[in-house]
């Protein structure tokens, strides 16, 4: 496939595109495709990967959800007046835009070029207002900690690694995995993150997984994840 020509795209994609190269001079043009429909990411074995928040290409609208009365939003607190919520492992965003649809206010990083790039994009197309940064959550939550506005939240989804026996998930989810590849240093950022918190660090893990870190205070248990909260002391 060839590289995209980026100097032929709208000038806030180019924007985009050079903000990745400059992060990583590696990072490569080919794979991507551009229409007015948007951006594209072309996977030579599984497919294309294409973010579309308001068509719901990655499942942004959670069927019959409760509102409020879901795990996710007790967890971060939107009943007890937690606002603002900082999404330190943004990925393809499903949570952030979820909680930001219930009122929170979300900011978030994303360490992968071409997931914060294709993540970008669509927000733009979508017009969400969400400031993402293309950094590693582990400096950029010490730049929080120094803040005086800390977010209330600071959530953490870490990609766990997959079970080999589970059943294969939808196209975009597996190339969205080969992409990112497993968090193996999700560790670290759990210390990281309650020090940039206000409130509370909420971390996302399959159900029967272990803790992510010491210290845990209570958790929420669906069907298939948990959220584990972290109290500010
Ligand atoms: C499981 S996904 C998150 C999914 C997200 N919660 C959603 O609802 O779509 C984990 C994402 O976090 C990113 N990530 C993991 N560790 C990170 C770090 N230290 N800094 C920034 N991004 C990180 C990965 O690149 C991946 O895109």
């Amino acid at each position: 496939m060839n590289a995209i020509n980026v100097s032929s795209l709208p000038l806030t994609l180019q924007q985009l595109f050079r903000a990745c190269l400059e992060k990583d001079p590696q990072f490569s043009l080919q794979n991507f495709d551009y229409s007015q429909e948007g951006l594209v990411y072309k996977d030579p074995q599984l497919g294309e990967l294409k973010i579309d928040i308001l068509n719901d290409s990655v499942n942004y609208q959670r069927q019959g959800h409760r509102g409020k009365q879901e795990i996710i939003a007790k967890a971060v607190g939107l009943n007890k007046g937690n606002k603002t919520i900082f999404d330190a492992t943004f990925g393809l965003g499903q949570d952030a835009l979820f909680l930001m649809d219930l009122g929170a206010q979300i900011s978030g990083c994303e360490r992968h070029p071409v997931i914060w790039l294709l993540m970008k994009e669509a927000l733009l197309r979508a017009d969400k207002s969400i400031e993402l940064i293309l950094e590693d959550a582990m400096s950029y939550l010490k730049v929080l900690s120094e803040s005086p506005q800390k977010p209330d939240v600071v959530y953490l989804d870490p990609m766990f690694p997959h079970k080999k026996k589970s059943a294969l998930p939808r196209k975009e989810m597996q190339i969205f995995r080969k992409i990112a590849g497993d968090d193996i240093d999700s560790e670290q950022l759990l210390s990281a993150a309650l020090s940039a918190a206000r409130d509370r660090v909420v971390v996302k893990r399959p159900l029967r997984s272990p803790d992510l870190g010491k210290g845990k205070i209570h958790s929420f248990e669906g069907t298939t994840v948990r959220y584990d909260i972290y109290k500010v002391l």
